[in-house]
């Protein structure tokens, strides 16, 4: 997606973006806010010529609390950068995604990014302690929090974490960093069926439990598209599916015991073919190469239908078979991976160009078949653009209604990001 914007604002303070907002609001200017531009549905991108306020230039990390582990910084800075600042403090950031190397921690809020590691940290609604946020007539919404618990009054924040810019511009965040693990091991199975993942996802919470910080898949089709577009190759013979397994902790040779106690009850039982592990950070590494650059792969087939649904575990990967049915024989590849420990499936499908008979093929079956298993269609990329029309396959009338009055009350003038996240009737 490409807008025609003439305007790019690279503000350095909120006093500067309030002055910028107060000054398009008054004039009911449009702007776009943007931060790393790693968005995968055209949240951060102009439609037409709105004004685009980056938060390039906005970077400062602001405090750290080792104590404590809470980070104040603002909306500008890199994932990767923070990740090295507080890495120094034997603590880490408790979210990881791929485009770590590019995209903003204000973009992750305000699209409230899942990633890698959401099975160990849970959301961002959970480790945001506070923000800084400039509303559509430039007031400066201070809710810098640094506090973990503090039940005074409605948590505003929460507004703004996965709002996608439509209700405010977040400028300062605080959050909670947990303790950096002594110990990580990376564990890349071979499974037969997804019925043998599942079992897989089972006993790793029994006997991993705690030390489990990341369980993803990669079907045969996915790793097909790394070796073939990245020139990757598998530390395994082929499967029909891989899992990536991480654990970390404080204590390497009680992991390692654990790990090994359940890889070898998987392999007892063949709930898993074959398999191997990596220690050492350089095998980690290339393994989660594997998953971590599938985006990147699927970029060079030309073009790339994407979708991020979530579904019940028992349907999970039903809908990659169903499209594949469906769409498979007009397509380069249809191919599924994702984060299977939160129910996240990647689906994506890609020709060389784009072609409209088979946009036809999948949509709108893609959302009919999540909805008809009461699923959402967008698990962590948001709507941006691209889905905003199909938000009632996910909510109901009454709150898309509710959504649309707080737009309204926050935003009466409609000059953030217009034409993002609420469906256009
Ligand atoms: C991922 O998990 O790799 C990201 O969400 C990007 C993608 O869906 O490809
Ligand atoms: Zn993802």
């Amino acid at each position: 997606m490409a807008g025609t914007s003439q305007v790019v604002l690279r503000p350095k303070t909120t006093d500067e973006v309030s002055a910028i907002l107060k000054y398009c609001n008054e004039r009911k200017i449009a702007v776009v806010p943007q931060g790393g531009n790693t968005g995968l549905v055209g949240g951060s991108v102009p439609v037409f010529d709105e004004v685009v306020i980056s938060t390039q230039l906005m970077n400062n990390i602001i405090s750290l609390d080792d104590l404590s582990g809470v980070l104040v910084c603002q909306a500008g800075c890199v994932l990767a950068t923070l990740e090295d600042h507080v890495s120094a403090y034997n603590l880490t950031m408790p979210y990881d995604l791929g485009a770590k190397g590019s995209c903003h921690i204000g973009g992750n809020i305000a699209t409230n990014a899942g990633g890698l590691r959401l099975l160990r940290y849970g959301s961002l609604h959970g480790s945001v302690l506070g923000l800084e946020v400039v509303l559509a007539n430039g007031e400066v919404l201070d809710c810098l929090s640094t506090l973990r618990k503090d039940n005074t009054g409605y948590d505003l924040k929460h507004l703004f974490i996965g709002s996608e810019g439509t209700l405010g511009v977040v400028t300062g965040v605080s959050i909670l960093c947990p303790q950096k693990p002594n110990s990580v091991n990376v564990a890349f199975l071979g499974c037969d069926s997804f019925s043998r993942v599942l079992d897989t996802f089972k006993q790793s919470k029994q006997q991993l439990a705690e030390i489990l910080s990341a369980f993803e898949l990669i079907d045969a089709a996915s790793m097909l598209t790394v070796k073939e577009n990245l020139n990757l190759s598998s530390p395994i013979e082929d499967y029909p599916f891989y899992v990536l397994i991480e654990t970390s902790g404080s204590d390497g040779n009680h992991d390692k015991e654990k790990l090994d106690r359940f890889l070898e009850h998987l392999m007892e039982t063949g709930i898993v073919e074959n398999g191997t592990v990596a220690t050492e950070p350089t095998k980690i590494q290339n393994i989660w190469g594997l998953r971590e650059r599938l985006a990147e792969a699927l970029m060079h087939d030309g073009y790339n239908y994407k979708y991020d649904v979530s579904l019940p575990l028992s349907k999970f990967y039903g809908l990659v078979e169903a499209m594949r049915e469906r769409a498979g024989a007009a397509t380069i590849r249809v191919i599924g991976y994702g984060h299977v420990g939160d129910g996240n499936l990647h689906l994506n499908l890609t020709t060389s160009e784009y072609r409209q008979d088979v946009m036809d093929l999948i949509e709108p079956y893609i959302y009919d078949w999540v909805s008809g298993c009461h699923g959402s269609i967008s698990a962590e990329h948001g709507l941006g653009f691209k889905k905003k029309d199909f938000i009632y396959h996910s909510k109901s009338k009454s709150a898309v209604s509710l959504m649309k009055k707080m737009k309204h009350l926050m935003d009466p003038n409609g000059i953030l990001n217009p034409y993002k996240m609420l469906p256009s009737d």
